[in-house]
């Protein structure tokens, strides 16, 4: 399994397993997941399958300290006291006692906090707090734009490790992203596949079929080759298998940008600064 260096040293696998809409069959698709090599799960206490996933990572073989082990602080426990506790009861339904990383899920929004940048700092804290206690081994961020970055940079004692954005051919976020990348923030790309809606666009079919490879295949190669993380989620064992252990291929320069040229496209529609939640 491939893996990328945080800023504070900690390799992360460049696959990670995504469970957002997971929830039946919790147990086996994660047992299938680990089965076929995925050592790396991507939860969030909204996700509401954390317990299940707990349950999964008690069952198999393959040892804690093995897997990197996501979660994320839900919009309705930021700042810094109410995260503090969110931590711990994540840590409690995934019946574990550290996680590899945790992140805040989105950054409270102007629209619908006038103090918007101070819980997004109080909330920074308390990661930070998560931190130094040795309870988490990584921190970092998910749906935070570039000003809400700097916002938390400002007064970051730790800087973020990670942003985790929605990122994909038709929808690649590229101030945000090249701005963490100047920042030694990891990128991962959320629905690497735009959930689905590009799948069967007709000119990534084109460009993919150049290499012999899926449309998904071709998504995930993508934001690998532009060096981020990618958390594709299925429920079918073929597409379990095939996101994780696809033969190396590269995609040549001239394919990328094309691709890079895609008009917007599976854009989920949720964006940071006017979502209501
Ligand atoms: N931080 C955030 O706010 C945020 C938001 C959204 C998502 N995420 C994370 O990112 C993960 C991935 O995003 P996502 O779940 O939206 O979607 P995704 O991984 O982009 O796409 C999943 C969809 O693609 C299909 N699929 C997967 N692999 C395939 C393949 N090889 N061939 C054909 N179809 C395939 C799946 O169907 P099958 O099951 O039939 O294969 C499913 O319908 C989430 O699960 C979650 O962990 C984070």
């Amino acid at each position: 399994m491939s893996t990328i260096k945080l800023s504070n040293g900690l390799d992360i696998p460049v696959i990670g397993f995504g469970t957002w809409q997971l929830t039946e069959n919790v147990e086996t698709v994660i047992a299938e997941a680990l089965k076929v090599g995925y050592r790396h799960i991507d939860t969030a206490a909204i996700y509401k399958n954390e317990t299940e996933i707990g349950n999964a990572l008690q069952h198999t073989d393959v040892d804690r300290s093995s897997i990197f082990l996501t979660s994320k602080v839900w919009n309705t426990d930021r700042g810094y006291d109410n995260t503090l506790a969110a931590f711990e009861k994540s840590l409690e339904r995934l019946q574990t006692d550290y996680l590899d990383l945790y992140l805040i899920h989105w950054p409270a929004n102007n629209k619908n906090h006038p103090d918007a940048k101070e819980i997004n700092v109080a909330t920074w804290r308390a990661m930070q707090t998560l931190y130094k206690s040795g309870k988490v081994k990584a921190i970092g961020l998910s749906n935070f734009l570039k000003h809400h970055v700097e916002d938390i940079l400002e007064t970051a004692e730790i800087k973020p490790m990670v942003n985790q954005l929605e990122f994909h051919p038709g929808y690649l976020q590229e101030d945000t992203v090249s701005f963490c990348k100047a920042n030694n923030i990891v990128v991962q790309a959320w629905s690497p596949l735009g959930s689905g809606r590009l799948l069967d666009d007709s000119f990534l079919k084109e460009i993919s079929a150049r290499y012999n490879v899926s449309v998904a295949t071709l998504c995930l190669q993508f934001a690998l080759q532009e060096g981020l993380v990618v958390l594709p989620k299925s429920v079918n064992p073929k597409n379990i298998d095939s996101n994780l252990n696809f033969e190396k291929f590269k995609i040549s320069d001239e394919d990328m940008r094309l691709i890079k040229g895609m008009s917007e496209k599976g854009f989920s529609g949720s964006h940071p600064d006017s979502l209501e939640f």
